[in-house]
């Protein structure tokens, strides 16, 4: 199952100069939450990223601890191999590895991110839900989320749903949609 995680601002800024252009503590530990939890303990969940999200991880915090990181990148060489970590020349490959040798450990693939990987994770049949946290302010950005089609629902009913967060004086909520079935 495939998931996606995006974080945007106002003006559907996502980044600015290979960073997260706000800080915000609270949500960092909803997303690791978010991307950790599995419902059956022996599994783990994945994080699929794009090369430039993987360099954005401070070095210390990288593999994203507790979940399989898988990096698409053209450049193999310019992430580090190790325990836990996959590199992908490319999404349909990403998917493969997903449904081949990860399947049984595997129990929610989260898209993470940049605007290329959610937009080739958008056209996918196999993404369900969405999971986006919306700030309330513009933010001055140069990666951007794309434009989401008119087939994706937003859930009311979702329990994180509608529930205002402020941190440092920056408004955000918290929501998921659905893709409309039928
Ligand atoms: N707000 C959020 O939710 C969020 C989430 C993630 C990232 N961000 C921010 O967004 C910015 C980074 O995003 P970005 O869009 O600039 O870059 P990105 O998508 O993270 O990385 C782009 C790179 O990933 C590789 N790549 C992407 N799609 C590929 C594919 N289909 N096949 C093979 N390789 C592929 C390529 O690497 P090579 O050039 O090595 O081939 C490409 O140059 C940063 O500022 C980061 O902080 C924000």
């Amino acid at each position: 199952k495939l998931d996606n995680y995006f974080l945007l601002s106002e003006n559907l800024g996502i980044g600015k100069n290979g960073e997260l252009p706000w800080r915000l503590k609270n949500e960092l530990k909803y997303f690791a939450n978010l991307t950790k939890t599995t419902q059956t303990p022996a599994k783990k969940n994945a994080v699929l990223m794009g090369r430039k999200t993987w360099e954005s991880i401070p070095a210390k915090f990288r593999p994203l601890k507790d979940r399989i990181n898988i990096v698409l990148t053209s450049q193999a060489e310019l992430v580090k191999v190790e325990e836990g970590v996959y590199v992908c020349p490319d999404f349909p490959s990403a998917l493969d590895l997903l449904n081949t040798k990860l399947r049984e450990e595997i129990e929610i693939c989260w898209v993470i991110g940049g605007s290329s990987v959610y937009q080739e994770a958008l056209k996918s049949p196999e993404l369900s839900r969405l999971y986006i946290t919306r700030i309330k302010k513009d933010f001055d950005c140069d990666a951007f989320f794309p434009e989401l089609e008119a087939d994706w629902i937003k859930q009311s009913d979702s329990e994180s749903n509608s529930i205002q967060q402020e941190e440092d004086g920056i408004k955000y909520e918290y929501e998921v949609y659905e893709r409309k079935t039928e």
